[in-house]
C-alpha cells in the first residue's frame, strides 16, 4: 500500500520551507506544484505560458491542467518509495483525483529515518495519503511574509528579507544566483490568493480530518520550531 504525505496550508504559511526539509528527513522527493509550474515558466513551455496566466493573477490553474501534470511527475521512478506534496491537492477534485492516481501507480512505503514516524505511518495506512500536516498562520503574518520574501533564480531557494535573511542581500546563500521577488508577491495578488484558498481549498481541511489524517501545526513560531512540531505530529510525541 502507497504512503504519502500532502502538506496543507495558506500562501506563505511555510509549506515550500518545512516541506524542503522534512522531504531530506524523509529521504522522500519534495513535489511542489508552484515550484513545476514555475520551472515551466522560465523555460516557457506551453505548460507555462498557460499556467503563468492564472498564476499572476493569484487564481488556480485549472484542475485538469494540473492534475496532468502531478500524475507524470509521481508517476516517474523516484516517487516509488513515496512523496511529500506541497501545494497539491488544493481542491476536492484534486483530492479525488490524488486517490485514484496513488492506488493506479500503485506506490511503495516511504523510508523514514525514525522508527516512530514508519510505525505511524503503518498505523494510518488507511488509504492512500498517510499524513497531511497543515501549517495554520494568521493572515497579517501571511502577507508579511510573503511581500518580504525573496527566491533564488537557479534553484528556487527561499528566504525572508527580515525573517531569514541572506548573508548578503540579494544573493542566494547556497548558489551565489539572484534572489528575485516573485510576481505573485505583491500585497494585490497575495490578498486575492488568500481568498481563493478559503474558497476552494480549506474544504479539504475537512475532507483530511474525517479521514483521520490531518495534523494542525502552529505555524507562528520560528521555522525550526515549526519542523520539531511537525515532526512531534508526525510520530506523535
Ligand atoms: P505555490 O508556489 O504553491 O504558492 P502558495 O501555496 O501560495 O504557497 P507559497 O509558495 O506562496 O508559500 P509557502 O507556504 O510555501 O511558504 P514559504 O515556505 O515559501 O503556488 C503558486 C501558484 O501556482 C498558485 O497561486 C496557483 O496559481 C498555482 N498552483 C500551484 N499549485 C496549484 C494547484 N494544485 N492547483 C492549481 N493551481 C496551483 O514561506 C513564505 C515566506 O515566509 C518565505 O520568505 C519564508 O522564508 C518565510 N517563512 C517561512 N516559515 C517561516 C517562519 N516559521 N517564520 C518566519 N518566516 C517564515
Amino acid at each position: 500500500m502507497a504512503k504519502q504525505i500532502v502538506m496543507l496550508g495558506p500562501p506563505g504559511a511555510g509549506k515550500g520551507t518545512q516541506a524542503k526539509m522534512l522531504a531530506e528527513k524523509l529521504g522522500v522527493p519534495h513535489v511542489s506544484s508552484g515550484d513545476i509550474f514555475r520551472e515551466n515558466l522560465r523555460a516557457q513551455t506551453e505548460l507555462g505560458r498557460h499556467a503563468g496566466v492564472y498564476i499572476n493573477r493569484g487564481e488556480l490553474v485549472p484542475d485538469d491542467v494540473t492534475i496532468a501534470m502531478i500524475r507524470e511527475r509521481i508517476s516517474r521512478r523516484d516517487c516509488n518509495d513515496g512523496v511529500l506534496l506541497d501545494g497539491f491537492p488544493r481542491t476536492a477534485a484534486q483530492a479525488e483525483a490524488l486517490d485514484e492516481m496513488l492506488s493506479d501507480l500503485d506506490k511503495g512505503q516511504v523510508v523514514a529515518v525514525a522508527e516512530a514516524l514508519d510505525e505511524m505511518l503503518s498505523d494510518l495506512d488507511k488509504g492512500q495519503v498517510v499524513a497531511v500536516p497543515c501549517i495554520i498562520v494568521p493572515e497579517d503574518v501571511l502577507i508579511e511574509r510573503l511581500t518580504g520574501r525573496r527566491t533564488c533564480r537557479a534553484q528556487g531557494h527561499v528566504f525572508h528579507i527580515a525573517f531569514n535573511p541572506p548573508v548578503q542581500a540579494g544573493v542566494c546563500d547556497f548558489d551565489g544566483s539572484e534572489l528575485y521577488q516573485r510576481e505573485d508577491d505583491t500585497v494585490e495578488t497575495v490578498t486575492n490568493r488568500i481568498r481563493v484558498y478559503h474558497e476552494r481549498t480549506q474544504p479539504l481541511i475537512d475532507y483530511y480530518q474525517q479521514r483521520g489524517v490531518l495534523l494542525e501545526i502552529d505555524g507562528n513560531r520560528p521555522i525550526e520550531a515549526v519542523f520539531d512540531g511537525i515532526l512531534s505530529a508526525l510520530t506523535g510525541v
